[in-house]
């Protein structure tokens, strides 16, 4: 256990923890001494009530982070050191992972593996800096499925050194929800049917947290919208008709400004993309924001309701914005190691076996443990995990995933960011730096980067039933 920092909570601080005791849960979000080189914040996780579908209908339990769906969005600048006390209210253990953030092993939050989990009652203080900035996320990652489907999650957004030039920087969390008639959360997480197919794909989606109604903009307005996937299996693939999208970060990390193919944002969990949204349309009106990533099953995500008022500007010549890159290590791809890493499993893949716990095992066997997918024929199960790879420090590394899969898997690496260089074999146009990566059925990507992060380092599927149902495996990094 790391001791609860409290001598270095202020005074304020102290009482309204104390206060909050009194309430079911509540968050502290402790405004940092302007003075002070470390930026603290509190997290409460516990059970609370919120209003998902809105006034007409239930409330629903969820849990939640601070109280709220999405959790506080914890705000600090690049270069910070940032200090989070996170304490558990909830019936069953817990940690917390910051999602695509270049932490020190220990404070990765992977439950068992860099931690020990945060058991009911008990705190747990993360404290790291943030190297890099951009939009990322934080989540358990212990029984990851059910509790994130439960509502735990919430922005971690790094300002830029330097501020950029727009109007608002919007951040909507999107999300889906698994709910009956009476809005209460189905409970039937890691289901196999969930587990073998794509994922749990809920039947209600939110933005921050509640059914959105619409989203109020001024013409002639510049706005940089951060899009954060927090949903367990749902991929969003989102088009606003009557505008183009200009995409800025992936996964937080700078790209050449562009339109995205088909003017579809595609962002499978975890994912992250930031988009300047230049409000060219007509006062007055009103334009759509359509998901339209499953086939045939497209439906209206929100609209942009444009106010009556004056245009704000005319943007007629209005240049994209280019962020300030990421000191992130490039790899030198011409000495780099390299390794293939094979995906299987799942239904309609014919994996009829694979690895656990070190044998041979075949498949009823391991649909009884709730496994149906491998990473290089091993299906992962429990926390005693040997790497599947293991790096020297500072070694540069190409890494081509094969999808041997009828299905989607956004593929996670921890502790790194990595360039995706090339996908079938044709290099991608901007080799774009990512934590995670989408991969289509029976594709291959190839990534690369440089082990710079000593550790035990999480790769795994962000589709969090195939996470639970086998497809994770450890990088060691030494
Ligand atoms: Cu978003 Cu292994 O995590
Ligand atoms: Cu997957």
């Amino acid at each position: 256990m790391t001791p609860i920092y409290s001598s270095m909570l202020d005074r304020r601080e102290i009482l309204l923890a104390g206060a909050s005791l009194a309430t079911t849960a509540s968050v502290l979000r402790a405004a940092p001494a302007p003075e002070s080189p470390i930026k603290q914040f509190k997290l409460i996780a516990a059970p609370s009530r919120q209003s998902i579908i809105g006034a007409h209908g239930p409330d629903t339990d969820v849990w939640s982070y601070g109280s709220n769906v999405p959790g506080p969005e914890l705000r600090v600048r690049q270069g910070d050191r940032i200090q989070v006390q996170v304490e558990n209210r909830l019936p069953e253990e817990t940690t917390v992972h910051w999602h695509g953030l270049r932490v020190p092993n220990a404070m990765d939050g992977v439950a068992h593996i860099t931690q020990k989990p945060i058991g009911p009652g008990e705190t747990f203080t993360y404290e790291f800096d943030c190297l890099d900035a951009g939009t990322f996320w934080y989540h358990p990652h212990h029984h990851s499925s059910a509790q994130v489907a439960r509502g735990l999650y919430g922005a971690l957004i790094v300002d830029e050194r330097n501020p950029i030039a727009v109007d608002r920087d919007i951040t909507w969390v999107l999300s889906d929800w698994r709910l009956q008639k009476d809005a209460s959360i189905k409970n039937d997480f890691n289901n196999l049917h969930d587990v073998g197919h794509n994922g749990r794909i809920g039947n209600t989606v939110t933005v921050n947290g509640r059914i959105p109604g619409n989203f109020d903009v001024r013409a002639g307005e510049r706005i940089r919208l951060r899009l954060i996937n927090a949903a367990n299996a749902r991929i969003f693939g989102l088009e606003f008709e009557g505008h183009t999208a200009q995409v800025i970060a992936i996964d937080g990390h700078p790209v050449e400004p562009h339109a995205p193919a088909n003017n579809r944002i595609v962002l499978g969990p975890a994912m992250r993309a930031d988009i300047l949204l230049d409000l060219r349309g007509q006062p007055g009106k009103r334009y759509r924001v359509v998901d339209a990533f499953y086939r045939h099953r497209e439906y209206k995500l929100l609209d942009l309701a444009y106010s009556d008022a004056a245009q704000l500007r005319d943007l007629a010549d209005a240049k994209p914005i280019r962020l300030p890159a990421n000191p992130l290590s490039e790899p030198d791809l011409e000495n780099a190691e390299r390794h293939d890493i094979m995906l299987g499993g799942g239904m309609m893949g014919g994996m009829i076996s694979a690895i656990m716990d070190g044998q041979r095992t075949n498949m009823r066997t391991l649909m009884h443990n709730g496994l149906l997918w491998s990473i290089n024929g091993v299906a992962a199960k429990g926390h005693i995990l040997d790497p599947f790879l293991t790096l020297k420090r500072n070694q540069s590394c190409r890494l081509t995933l094969i999808n041997d899969t009828a299905w989607h898997h956004p593929m996670h690496l921890h502790g790194h960011v990595f360039r995706v260089i090339a996908r079938n074999g044709q290099p991608t146009r901007r080799s774009e730096w990512q934590d995670t990566v989408m991969m289509d059925p029976r594709e291959r990507v190839e990534i690369a980067f440089v082990a710079d992060n000593p550790g035990d380092w999480m790769f795994h599927c962000h589709i969090l039933e195939h996470q639970s149902g086998g497809m994770f495996g450890l990088i060691r990094v030494i």
